[in-house]
This record gives C-alpha cells, structure tokens and sequence, in this order.
C-alpha cells in the first residue's frame, strides 16, 4: 500500500536543492549584523541533514528525497523563512556532524533523549512514537517483547532501539546495521530472529515490501517523541522552528500532511498540540 504522496513534494525538494546550491556560496556568516540579537539570529539558508531511507520518513524516490519529514522541514523553512541546504548521511553520524557545525538542523525521525539532548537542542516534539517487534510471517513462537530473551534482533546502528535491546532484554544479541533495510533482509533471510525499531517504520514495511515476508507482534515498547535536532547555539532558531510547528498543528497543515503519509489523521493530535503548548 501506498499513500498518496503530494506530487508536488518532489517539485519543492528540487526547487529547495537549486535555490540552495546557489545560496550555499554565500552561507555562513552571512546573518550576521542583520538582525543579531541573542542566540545567533536567523541566517537565510541551513544545512539540513537526513537519512537515506527511514520509510515513511526520509526516502529517496526518482532521485529525489521524499517523506513526512521532509514535508515538514520544508513547510517550517518556508514559515520561519530559510533555504534548506539538504544533505543525507547514516543516522549514527547526524549528532556528531552537528555537533562540529557540518550540519545546522537535522530531521530524521530521531528520538528526543536526554543523552542526546546534552549534545544538540530539540525543537518540541514532532511526532508521537514507539518501538515495534516484527517477526517472520510464519514463526509463532515469539508473540511479545519476553519472548526475545536470547534471541538475535536485528536494528539500526546508534537507535534508540539498540539502546533498548542492550538495556532491557536479557541475554539478546543485537545485530546493528547502517541502513535499515539490512536489518529487515537480515529476518527474511533468517539470520536474526526478529527485527525491533521504530514503531510507523516496522509498521509502514509491513504495509509494503515486507507484506509477505513479517508481521508485527506484541504491544508498542516505550513511548518516544521525535524533534528536530539544531546545533547548540541557535536558540532564535529553535524558537522561530517552534512557533512554526505549533501554527502548522492549529491550522490543519500537520494533519494534512500527516494523513498523506500515514493514512488517517494521528490519534494522538490534541496531546502534540499541548506538548508545543508546553
Ligand atoms: N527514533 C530512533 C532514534 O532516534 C530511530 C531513528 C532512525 N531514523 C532514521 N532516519 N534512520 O534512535
């Protein structure tokens, strides 16, 4: 299954890429003595980091980035008033490329944790998560979280879900994998026993490619928010993010794009609206 993804999406994203690429020449600095003021000010353009492919998040379709998060980043930039600079890199080295100034903003589904959020800051959260088990269609022996004491489960290298394996279930062996796909492959083929990661991730596989091959099994494990990661230093910018994100929830937008990517409008809409109240 496939939900309608606004054609014009691609359209934006390329747009943003040559209008970025001109303005990249002249970033940096550039805000500078042009409003001022504390916690940076705003510049024009931002280098923008995100995954590959977290499906339905960030993935490349016909060339281009496409995904919830892109939409939102892309509708925040034009509210706030910024080109986006986008590039991709692996998930485990988003922290540590904003952290030495590589990236100024990233999106990629991340979990707002309080170890992360020591070396990066967050806007208010995004999305309302969860982690998910997948198992083979056929294997009827593991039907909740307890049944993976010792097994091997497959995740994403530097997850919330590798963190999750190590800290809470006993004697499993995590296998980590740069990209998620190998993590998936990797059940199929049947060299780990189940696959535990980001709940509208494993869900949105299971809608798609991996229809045939896993389902889901057991409750949502541990309640998680996603935000949108900034490199310390740029509160105006956290701030300017977060008015945007809060008027995108109270005029509909969210939700349309929500219901692009995932179906139906999230349950969970009212308790976002407080969280960026908050
Ligand atoms: N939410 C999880 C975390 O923050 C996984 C996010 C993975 N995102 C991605 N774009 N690969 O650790």
């Amino acid at each position: 299954m496939k939900y309608n993804k606004r054609f014009t999406t691609t359209a934006a994203v390329a747009a943003t890429f040559l209008l970025a690429g001109g303005l990249a020449a002249c970033g940096g600095g550039e805000g500078e003595g042009d409003g001022g003021g504390d916690g940076g000010g705003l510049e024009d353009s931002y280098v923008v980091a995100t995954d590959t492919a977290f499906v339905p998040f960030e993935f490349e379709e016909d060339g281009e980035y496409v995904g919830f998060d892109i939409d939102i980043i892309n509708e925040v930039a034009d509210r706030v008033g910024f080109e986006i600079e986008l590039e991709t890199t692996n998930f485990d080295g988003m922290i540590p490329g904003l952290q030495t100034g590589t990236f100024d903003i990233a999106i990629a589904g991340m979990t707002i944790t309080d170890e992360r959020a020591e070396a990066v800051d967050f806007t208010s959260p995004y999305y309302k998560s969860g982690l998910r088990i997948a198992v083979p269609v056929d294997n009827e022996d593991i039907t909740s979280v307890d049944d993976l004491e010792g097994l091997t489960i497959a995740t994403r290298l530097g997850s919330t879900s590798a963190d999750y394996i190590e800290n809470n279930i006993e004697g499993a062996t995590p296998n980590t994998y740069e990209q998620l796909d190998q993590a998936y492959l990797s059940v199929e083929g049947g060299g780990s026993d189940a696959v535990l990661y980001d709940a509208p991730n494993v869900e949105y596989y299971i809608l798609t490619a991996g229809e045939d091959s896993l389902k889901v099994v057991g409750e949502l494990l541990e309640a998680q928010n996603y935000g949108i990661a900034v490199s310390q230093g740029n509160e105006e910018l956290v701030t300017a993010m977060n008015e945007a994100l809060a008027a995108m929830i109270e005029d509909g937008t969210y939700a349309e794009i929500y219901t692009e990517w995932f179906g139906s409008e999230p349950e969970w809409l009212d308790e976002l609206a407080e969280l960026q109240a908050g």
